[in-house]
């Protein structure tokens, strides 16, 4: 090896603290461009999963890339804080989750930042903290740094650095987003902070390097949320639409909302009608900088309205099913999907599970089948419904099928399959993954289409 290279790959050696979804999927892209990675999780079960190149939760190409990268000893994990020193930079990939009333809770930020810093403090050389966790604007000044500042007994933007880089991955997609991100927002306070960072993702990037925007932390911060809020404001909008669509007859959301996103002002990603967003992020975040803004004395309406509206949702989604059938108790309901989007098997904040809740309230019989998340399904609802091993044998003797999650095994049924199976072929189409026009002779009902 050229002492160039072996100069550069002493310069980029990273570590991450918290091997959860985002530190897991970060780590396995750094160790995949050849960058010496060091992962540390208080977790033991999962940490020993991943020294055998197995991931603990299911994201395409995560696994194969683990395997690649601890069998070079690119990737080495533990349970050690301590471990952090032999990197150059670590990255703070914790999670954030909500208390009882919504707001973020920090405390993972707050000892996980305790023990780096303890690390640190034993450390001759310059290193970088970055806070990618998703955190409230004001955390990385606020509260990571005078922790790092007193435990390590050294002065951010001297000594030790500091920045905030919040990430954006997508599940089902997190390793493509990671290698193609569409922006890199680097906070910093300093210009030491941010020329290490920037030089550490054009070592990555190279060539594809994305745009870089620097600002301040509390921006950086701010930019993550406003992101997502953005997105799910998007999709309560079309939502919103789609039940005024489904009071109009004649109109169908779909065309709707191809119309206005040929106005590039506008635009026609994630303008599409469901059963309201789902997944970790979405409600987290939303509720999270309401909280924020009302702490800060100001009351942001439209956030509330985007997640009021969302809740909502699922009703709309029992009202079609109200509407073939009348009454719902004693019926037997085929509920087709419970992932809050299709290729996983996460259940969090799916909008099934809202809809199942009520349906079982209105005294409905429910028999569900999801590819994937039925384990996770079982785990967490509070009462018993029947789960089928595939579609086809949830369909059978059902009174409606309502289709909750778009995933491809469904799109592949077709009329004659639920006129066979069901008692009734009554459908409800949360999800739009047929045409109306594909269920001429059975009871069809859709988000967003007026009848
Ligand atoms: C989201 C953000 O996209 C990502 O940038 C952030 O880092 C984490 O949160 P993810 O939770 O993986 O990612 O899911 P995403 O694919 O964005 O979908 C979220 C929810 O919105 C899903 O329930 C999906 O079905 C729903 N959705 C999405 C719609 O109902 N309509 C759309 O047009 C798009």
């Amino acid at each position: 090896m050229s002492s160039r290279t072996s100069k550069k790959k002493a310069s980029s050696s990273v570590s991450i603290v918290g091997m959860g979804y985002v530190g897991l999927c970060t780590a396995a892209t750094f160790a995949s461009r050849g960058i010496t990675t060091r992962g540390v999780d208080v977790d033991q079960e999962r940490i020993r999963q991943i020294s055998q190149g197995r991931a603990p939760i299911h994201e395409p190409r995560l696994e194969g890339m683990l395997k690649v990268a601890v069998k070079r000893k690119l990737l080495k994990v533990s349970t050690e804080t301590s471990d952090i020193a032999d990197s150059t930079t670590t990255f703070l990939t914790v999670g954030t989750p909500s208390r009882t009333d919504g707001s973020i809770d920090l405390t993972f930020v707050r000892l996980a930042t305790e023990q780096i810093a303890k690390t640190l403090a034993q450390k001759e050389d310059y290193h970088l903290v970055v806070v990618k966790s998703t955190v409230v604007p004001g955390t990385t000044n606020g509260i990571v740094r005078p922790i790092l500042e007193a435990y390590s007994h050294k002065k951010a933007g001297q000594e030790i650095g500091l920045a905030a880089n919040p990430e954006f991955l997508k599940e089902g997609t997190a390793i493509d987003d990671a290698l193609n991100p569409d922006k890199i927002i680097i906070g910093a306070n300093d210009e030491k902070s941010r020329d290490h960072l920037t030089r550490l993702y054009k070592d990555f990037y190279r060539r594809k390097l994305p745009p870089i925007l620097v600002m301040v932390p509390e921006a950086a911060e701010l930019v993550k949320y406003a992101s997502n809020a953005f997105l799910a404001t998007k999709i309560s909008f079309i939502n919103t639409i789609a039940s005024v669509c489904q009071r109009t007859p004649g109109v169908d959301v779909n065309q709707i909302a191809e119309a206005i996103g040929h106005d590039p002002r506008i635009g026609p990603l994630f303008l599409k009608a469901g059963p309201g967003y789902g997944g970790s992020c979405f409600h987290k975040d939303l509720q999270a900088i309401i909280h924020y803004a009302k702490e800060k004395g100001f009351d942001a309406v439209l956030l509330r309205a985007t997640e009021e509206t969302n809740e909502n949702q699922a009703e709309q989604v029992v009202e079609l099913a109200q509407k073939i059938l009348g009454t719902l108790g004693q019926k037997r309901i085929a509920i087709l999907g419970l992932s809050f989007k299709k290729d996983t098997d996460d259940i969090r904040e799916a909008a099934s599970i809202r809809v199942i809740n009520k349906l079982h309230e209105k005294g409905a019989e429910i028999v569900a089948y999801d590819p994937m998340a039925v384990r996770n399904t079982k785990k967490s609802l509070p009462y018993r419904i029947d789960f089928a091993q595939d579609s086809r044998s949830a369909l059978e003797g059902a009174d409606c099928a309502v289709i909750m999650t778009e995933w491809d095994e469904f799109k592949r049924l077709r009329e004659k399959d639920f006129k066979a199976l069901m008692r009734n072929a009554n459908i409800v189409d949360a999800r739009r993954i047929f045409q109306p026009s594909d269920f001429e002779h059975s009871n069809y009902q859709g988000i967003g289409i007026g009848t």
